[in-house]
């Protein structure tokens, strides 16, 4: 059987470096665009001699013709598209719209339009539970309204539109996918804008105090980059996927304040939680309705939050 050849957008980010080890595992050619705004090459070291494995160094706003074509001379055509590269800072999209638009919005469609040149065989987008915005519905099904409060949720909301119309008028399978909260090993707790779980992770085990913004009863669906990988994985092969988006989380709610002290028992700490202010506009409650993941890709996930906690506390200590 020939390899397949997948793209990986954002391949050396938190999840996609995740993506690119189950990719290679798979047995698959890898060929990651990333510009190392948040990823970083360390992300990738331990298949640093993998045959298997491109790394170019773009900007995928400037396009990807040019970045792909000696790996199309040298390899072979592109066969899949996984595309997860973006900024992913909604202060920052805020800040700064017209660069969102560019990063978040066209560089999707510069995407598709390559799928469509090439005849590439899938195309998965990263796309986000922002989309919604703050609903009412708890857990929220992919039907709800879409009210998004932020460029950043807005441009995933109009990413996912371009890939249904790529699929509907010119034949490209697309998969949307709205993460929910993912968190694991390798995510940045350096970051500002780093997942809640990091931050935690990173005050922890310094032994610093964990403060929470307002009363800390707000839920999040925490979701393990292991089952997001997997998830991401399953739709790039997947050809009876439904074209609609679906939700990728765990179906389970968790308080901010269970989670700061799962983290701090995850730790081993003794950090002392506090309570802040909450801030202007936080979502109260954020959590996924899982059936359509299941339905259309038979996808479930699988690690419960005090395992997939304790791997990234491990991953954490080994870091330091
Ligand atoms: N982490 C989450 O909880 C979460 C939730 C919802 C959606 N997402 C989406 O998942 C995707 C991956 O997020 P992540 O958490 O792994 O973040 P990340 O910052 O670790 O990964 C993003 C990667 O894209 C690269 N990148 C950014 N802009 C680029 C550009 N113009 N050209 C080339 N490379 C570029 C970065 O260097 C980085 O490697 C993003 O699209 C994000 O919006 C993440």
């Amino acid at each position: 059987m020939t390899q397949e050849l997948v793209v990986v957008t954002g391949g050396a980010g938190f999840i996609g470096s995740h993506t690119v080890d189950r990719l290679l595992e798979r047995g698959c050619r890898v060929v990651v665009l990333d510009n190392f705004s948040t990823g970083k090459r360390e992300n990738l070291d331990h298949r640093r001699d993998d045959e298997n494995l491109r790394i170019i160094e773009v900007n995928v706003a400037d396009g990807i013709w040019a970045a792909l074509s000696s790996v199309e001379q040298a390899w072979q055509p592109v066969d899949r598209i996984i595309h997860l590269a973006a900024q992913t800072a909604v202060v920052t999209s805020i800040v700064n719209p017209l660069d969102d638009i560019r990063s978040n919005y066209a560089t999707t469609v510069h995407l598709l339009e390559y799928a469509r040149c090439r005849g590439v065989k899938k195309v998965v987008f990263a796309s986000s539970a922002a989309v919604y915005g703050d609903v009412d519905e708890s857990p929220v099904r992919e039907t709800a309204p879409k009210v998004p409060l932020s460029p950043y949720g807005i441009d995933k909301l109009g990413s996912e539109m371009y890939l249904r119309y790529y699929a509907e008028v010119h034949g490209i399978p697309t998969n949307a996918l709205r993460f929910f909260n993912v968190y694991g090993p390798r995510q940045d707790p350096k970051s500002a804008y780093s997942g809640v779980i990091s931050i935690f992770m990173d005050r922890a085990s310094r032994g610093v105090g964990i403060t929470i913004f307002g009363d800390g009863e707000q839920t999040r669906d925490f979701v393990f980059v292991g089952d997001v990988s997997r998830a991401i994985v399953t739709a790039c092969f997947s050809e009876s996927a439904s074209r609609e988006p679906v939700n990728i989380g765990t179906g389970n709610e968790t308080t901010v304040n269970q989670l700061a002290q799962l983290v701090i028992d995850a730790i081993g700490s003794k950090s002392a939680i506090t309570h802040a202010p909450s801030r202007a506009g936080e979502i109260v409650r954020s959590c996924a309705d899982v059936g359509a993941a299941k339905a259309s890709l038979g996808f479930e996930a699988q690690i419960p939050i005090a395992d997939g906690l304790k791997q990234t506390a491990d991953w954490f200590q080994s870091q330091s």
